[in-house]
């Protein structure tokens, strides 16, 4: 090695870790990176999404104007204890919806959570690229945080997502514009768990136990209280006498773009 090679390889070195830490200190959002093709492994569950994407997003039946149906949505994923999630999900035969931010998408390499979201039946849905309040972000921006993600999640499971959910709730006319145009209907909850709050899995458990017919529970699989919460969760309900269904499914249709719903019987015309 010549002399000059180790101080030019240290110096390297240090710029880089100083980068890095500043990066971090910064705590700003990464910025939204250009996507990649991603190869989609034909594995052993191929022929169960090939099939799951046929019937997308309703691959059963319910008229839940006659039995009681609830809806179990699940934000801000995929993460850590999504996968374990699914299994509790699996294991009683439930089916939710998961409403998942781009950049999460993004970090789970090769996407083995989203393709398990919708191979396993579940319904898949829009929470936007980075999680900004869409009300407060020009048109441009809603544009590219609802289409971003969408095409991610296209190249990963083979559907197109029939339904988004605002970050905070936070929506006006111009992101009701948005949404319709990206064939997106805005689905808002009529149950909310208060799981980012309250840590604590009786907590969740109970308040999830009161919905009504045709609710929709707002939740957060991020968060491991919350997935702790699932299985008392799904006994409440299932002892009185619920069938759990997707989004899509509550309604027995595919949600109309732009309209805004927020549990079966509390509908919202298109504002
Ligand atoms: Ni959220």
């Amino acid at each position: 090695m010549r002399v000059w090679a180790l101080p030019l390889a240290l110096l390297a070195l240090v710029a880089c870790v100083t980068y890095s830490v500043a990066v971090r200190r910064s705590g700003k959002e990464p910025p939204i990176t250009p996507l990649r093709p991603v190869a989609i492994d034909p594995g052993p569950l191929a022929r169960r999404l090939a099939s799951m994407q046929a019937g997308w997003p309703l691959s059963r039946r319910f008229d839940c104007a006659r039995i009681k149906c609830v809806a179990l949505t699940f934000d801000d994923g995929p993460g850590e204890h999504t996968g374990r999630l699914l299994d509790l999900l699996d294991s009683r035969d439930v089916r939710a919806t998961f409403f998942v931010i781009g950049q999460m998408v993004a970090a789970d390499k090769g996407g083995r959570i989203v393709r398990r979201i919708v191979e396993e039946g579940h319904e898949i849905g829009n929470h936007s690229w980075s999680h900004p309040p869409l009300a407060e972000m020009p048109n441009d921006v809603v544009r590219r945080q609802l289409k971003h993600t969408d095409d991610l999640v296209q190249r990963l499971t083979g559907v197109r997502m029939r339904v988004m959910r605002p970050p905070y709730g936070s929506t006006d006319d111009d992101v009701a514009a948005e949404t319709r145009r990206e064939g997106l209907a805005q689905i808002l909850w009529n149950v909310d768990t208060l799981d980012w709050r309250d840590r604590v899995a009786s907590t969740v458990a109970k308040r999830a136990g009161e919905a009504k017919p045709g609710s929709i529970i707002l939740l957060h699989d991020i968060h491991r209280s919350t997935v702790d919460a699932v299985p008392a969760m799904i006994d409440t309900l299932a002892r009185k006498g619920y069938t759990f269904v997707t989004v899509s499914e509550l309604y027995g249709k595919t949600p109309t773009p732009g309209k805004m719903y927020l549990g079966l019987r509390s509908a919202v015309q298109g504002r």
